[in-house]
Order: C-alpha cells, then structure tokens, then sequence
C-alpha cells in the first residue's frame, strides 16, 4: 500500500505523479472532514512553529488557520526585526531552539535554499512557504488542486503563465508540479523576465509541452490563465522594476475575448497586473484558490506529521 515518504516539504521536485495524486485525493477528503467538523481533533495537541521572515498574507494565516482547524494551536515570529535573527543569530541556532518548542515548522524567508537549511537543523518537519525567488511548493500544491477542481481534468488543457516568470516562485513550483501532466503551458513575459533556463530544461522529455512568446494575446488560447505579479522585492536594479512594472494588465476586455470558459488564477496579492473589473467575471478564481490554501495546507500537516486521516 502507497505510504507519503515525505517528512519535509521544500521543492515540488521532491514529489512523484504518485504523490501529487494521492495530495490531490487527500485534499477531497479533507473537504469532506473540514465541512461535517470531523477535521477538527486530528492535530490535537501538536504544536506548529509559523516563522515568518518576509512579507505574507495568505500563506501564513492559511497555515495558522488549518492548524487551527485541526486542533493544533500555533506559536509564531514575523519578520527579522522580532527574532534574535536580528541580534546576528543563525537560522541553524534559531531552528535548533524552535525544535524545542513545537513539532513542526512553516518556514519563510527571502534567501533561496534557506528552507532546505532549516530542515537540515532539525528533526521535526519543515514546510517551506516560500525561499526567496526559489520554491513555493504548498502553493503549487494548491494551484493544482485549483485547476483541477475547476477544469475537471489536469490533462489536455492549455495554461498561460503571464508576469514576471523569472522571480516569481509559485510559477517555478507549479512548472515542475505540472510536468508529470499532459498540458501545454504558454510562458508569457518580458524578455527581461523569462523563466530561467534551468526550469526549462528540467521540463525536457516531459509530458509537458510549452512555448514562449512575449504578446500577451496568446491567453486568448489558454484554459487557464495564472497571472502573477512582478516581484519588485527581488530586483537589483529598481529602475528595471520601473520599466517592466506595468507591461501587462489583464483586464475584463482581455478576458471577454478569450475562451469563454477560462479560468483566472493568481497566487495574489495583485499589484495592477490583473484589473479588478475582472472580478466579477464568473472566469475569476482566484479567491477561491486562496480559500483552497487551508484545506491543502491541512492535508500537508498531518501527512508531514504522519497522522493519518
Ligand atoms: C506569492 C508569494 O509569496 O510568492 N504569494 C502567495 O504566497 N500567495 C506571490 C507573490 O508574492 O507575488
């Protein structure tokens, strides 16, 4: 019988076809538990240690709040200014002493690897939220389930990537997350901001297939359309964020000439890159996707922490 052999969860790489279904099966029945009120008690008393050292909205409240919805309770630090990191400590030390105190750790931070350092220091599980322009798998995770939830099917369909594909992690977790499936995916950036080539390459000889192109009338040909936002943050050079700022906005109109049924995701927050005229569309997804963060994040808890539902 399948096991999840998964403690940590750092890269969507780390992930087989096998273990994205069973995540993606896993989540159903998790909806189920979540809406008749029997999720609540799987994670009682565990502690989860939410370390949050950069900016965040969604992925630390959802994390709090499925530990929460569990049973769990949850022990906190936002941001560098509030943790010893602050007075020169290593996130090694940090994490050793974190071990002391909770059973899992949720681990934000905006230099790439950091996570994969973090679970190094310990025993207890690590889930990344996000390294710097590296990972964000449990966001891949619940972009997944989106898709499919909305498309029926995580086969045969054609998915636009639209904004700055270079920094933006979630698009390089769900690029990798996706491989394993038969779609098309259509990169669509500025020169500046293609996704870089090692994601590219990781791609080759895999079930998917995609193209590049910089004109942002090629979602007219999408099922789905995940736009993101240029990630200012990870700039060098802050006139280039200037410049490439606005190069896209997809807006109602955009979205009346496309496939009637598209789908529109973002991993938010949005800055102007999606307009909010399009929120009244019914093609707008993109809060619910947000509200599927909590039971995906549910689900990837009490695997990690080998409780079985
Ligand atoms: C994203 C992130 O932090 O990478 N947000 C999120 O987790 N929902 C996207 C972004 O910040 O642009």
């Amino acid at each position: 019988m399948y096991q999840f052999p998964h403690k940590n969860i750092l890269d969507t790489d780390q992930f087989t076809k096998q273990d994205l279904d069973f995540i993606l099966e896993k989540t159903n029945i998790m909806k189920e538990l979540l809406h008749s009120g029997k999720s609540f008690g799987l994670l009682h008393g565990k502690l989860l240690a939410s370390l949050f050292f950069e900016a965040s909205t969604r992925t630390r409240l959802s994390f709090e709040s499925a530990m929460e919805r569990l049973g769990g309770r949850v022990i906190s630090t936002v941001g560098f200014q509030f943790s010893s990191i602050s007075k020169g400590e290593t996130l090694y030390d940090t994490m050793k002493m974190v071990e002391a105190y909770a059973d899992i750790a949720v681990i934000r931070h905006p230099v790439e690897g950091s996570s994969r350092i973090a679970a190094g220091a310990v025993k207890m599980p690590v889930i990344n939220a996000g390294d710097g322009a590296g990972q964000h798998p449990t966001q891949a995770l619940l972009d997944l389930y989106t898709i499919l939830s909305e498309k029926g099917t995580l086969e045969n369909i054609t998915i636009g990537f639209v904004g700055d594909l270079k920094y933006g992690r979630t698009i390089h977790s769900l690029i990798k997350a996706l491989k394993f499936y038969k779609v098309h995916v259509v990169l669509i950036s500025p020169e500046e901001l293609k996704l870089p080539d090692d994601y590219k390459k990781n791609l080759l000889g895999s079930a998917l297939s995609f193209e590049e192109t910089t004109d942002i009338k090629k979602i007219w040909d999408c099922d789905v359309i995940y736009v993101t936002r240029i990630q200012e943050e990870r700039f060098p050079d802050h006139k280039e964020y200037d410049r490439l700022k606005e190069t896209y906005k997809v807006n109602k109109e955009l979205i009346l000439a496309s496939k009637k049924n598209t789908t529109v995701l973002h991993p938010l927050p949005r800055v102007t890159e999606l307009s909010t005229d399009v929120d009244d569309l019914p093609n707008a997804a993109y809060f619910k996707q947000a509200e599927y963060g909590v039971i995906v994040r549910m689900v990837l808890l009490c695997l990690c922490l080998g409780k079985e539902f």
